[in-house]
């Protein structure tokens, strides 16, 4: 396998920069709402790469300072202090982000005292570790902290590691696993520590619910799913597909939170981005593929709601909102689309208080 400074890892194909661009999406609403809770926030980046790809494009320690940065409410968080921890375990990928940071800021002079930036060039375990001792030795918390995990493989990043790492109520993780080598590889001798330190449990364990004819793709999203919930203690956790141009799933991009307003944060950032370049972004519902384009069928969530809300009477369309947000690849922005039709198709019955229209406060849903 070619070094990880090798020049011809470093080009950036357009999932890549979709997958930039949802994180700056996603950052531009995190970072005020979690400065709104505390004094300190850190988005650290396990993996960080080397600043910048082969045709110009930033890389993720840029993105994330530039959406900080250029943020319309960052000269209101002057008294709020921002750490961003970049962690990159090549030499010369680590010195080359350094160059980056280092031109960055002298672009963005005056540097602005309370955004803190280092680069750790070190192993993401290696450091993790660290922090964890300095954190219980010093009997502190992890401030809230966003942490990004975007290896080239699979090894690096043990799920127990992040587990207590991220054993902070504010702490949220954006995960790229690469499915795709964890199954080829899964069960090829010498991989058995690999696979156990990934999802925190021997391979025979995480193969055990597998019956050898569905989608062991799938399966395995669906395990290490599980693993970041109840080893990381993640309430929700989202996972997005990544399809290529050949139908397959080159990786998922898992999102983990404790908060339900991180998923709709998520949710917004994934349908705002833009598809194109042969590859789209996929979730399920029911067994289905949902595809995040700009005009998504709406099908699978009109059949989800009459089914999850089959007879079920008065019920707020806040509550059928949050429902989508959180029990479907859906935002809350397709659920009025969706109720509208079942209305004109008298579907559901609409009760609207006097003076009450649309889908306002106060308007409830029955459901046949
Ligand atoms: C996919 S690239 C990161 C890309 C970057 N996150 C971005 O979006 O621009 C993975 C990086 O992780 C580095 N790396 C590999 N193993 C590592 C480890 N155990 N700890 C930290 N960094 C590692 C590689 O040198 C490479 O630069």
């Amino acid at each position: 396998m070619a070094a990880d400074d090798d020049p011809g890892k470093w080009d950036c194909p357009p999932h890549t920069k979709a997958k930039h661009d949802m994180l700056g999406r996603y950052l531009d609403g995190w970072f005020p709402i979690l400065a709104s809770w505390s004094g300190r926030v850190v988005f650290l980046d396990g993996f960080a790469g080397r600043g910048r790809y082969n045709d110009g494009s930033e890389g993720s320690p840029l993105v994330a300072l530039r959406h900080l940065l250029d943020h319309r409410s960052f000269p209101v968080m002057r008294d709020r202090e921002f750490v961003f921890l970049f962690v990159e375990a090549n030499d010369a990928n680590a010195e080359s982000l350094q160059q980056e940071i280092d031109k960055f800021k002298s672009e963005r002079a005056p540097w602005p005292k309370n955004v803190k930036v280092s680069v750790v060039n070190d192993k993401f375990d290696v450091t993790a570790t660290a922090m964890i001792d300095y954190l219980r030795e010093q009997k502190k918390n992890l401030a809230p902290t966003f942490a990004f995990v975007d290896p080239f493989g699979y090894s690096g990043l043990p799920m127990d590691l992040l587990a207590n790492l991220l054993d902070h109520p504010h702490t949220e993780v954006f995960v790229n696993f690469m499915v795709g080598h964890v199954q080829r590889f899964i069960e090829r001798d010498g991989q058995e520590n690999a696979m156990r330190s990934l999802f925190g449990i021997d391979v025979r364990e995480v193969l055990d619910g597998y019956d050898g004819q569905g989608d062991r793709v799938e399966y395995l999203r669906a395990v290490y799913e599980r693993q970041l919930q109840e080893k990381a203690k993640f309430d929700y956790v989202q996972s997005f597909a990544m399809i290529n141009s050949t139908g397959n799933i080159g990786y998922y991009l898992l999102h983990g939170t404790k908060h339900r307003a991180g998923v709709k944060v998520m949710k917004s950032a994934m349908w705002k981005v833009d598809p194109g370049g042969g590859f789209t972004f996929s979730d399920r519902l029911a067994g289905k593929d949902v595809l995040f384009t700009p005009e998504p069928n709406l099908q699978p969530l009109r059949e989800d709601l009459l089914s999850s809300f089959a007879g079920a009477k008065g019920v707020s369309v806040d509550y059928i909102e949050w429902h989508a947000i959180l029990r479907t690849p859906y935002r809350e922005t397709h659920v009025r689309p969706v109720l509208r039709l079942l209305e004109k198709e008298k579907i559901i019955t609409v009760n609207r208080p006097p003076g009450k229209k649309q889908f306002t406060d106060g308007v409830t849903i029955d459901f046949p």
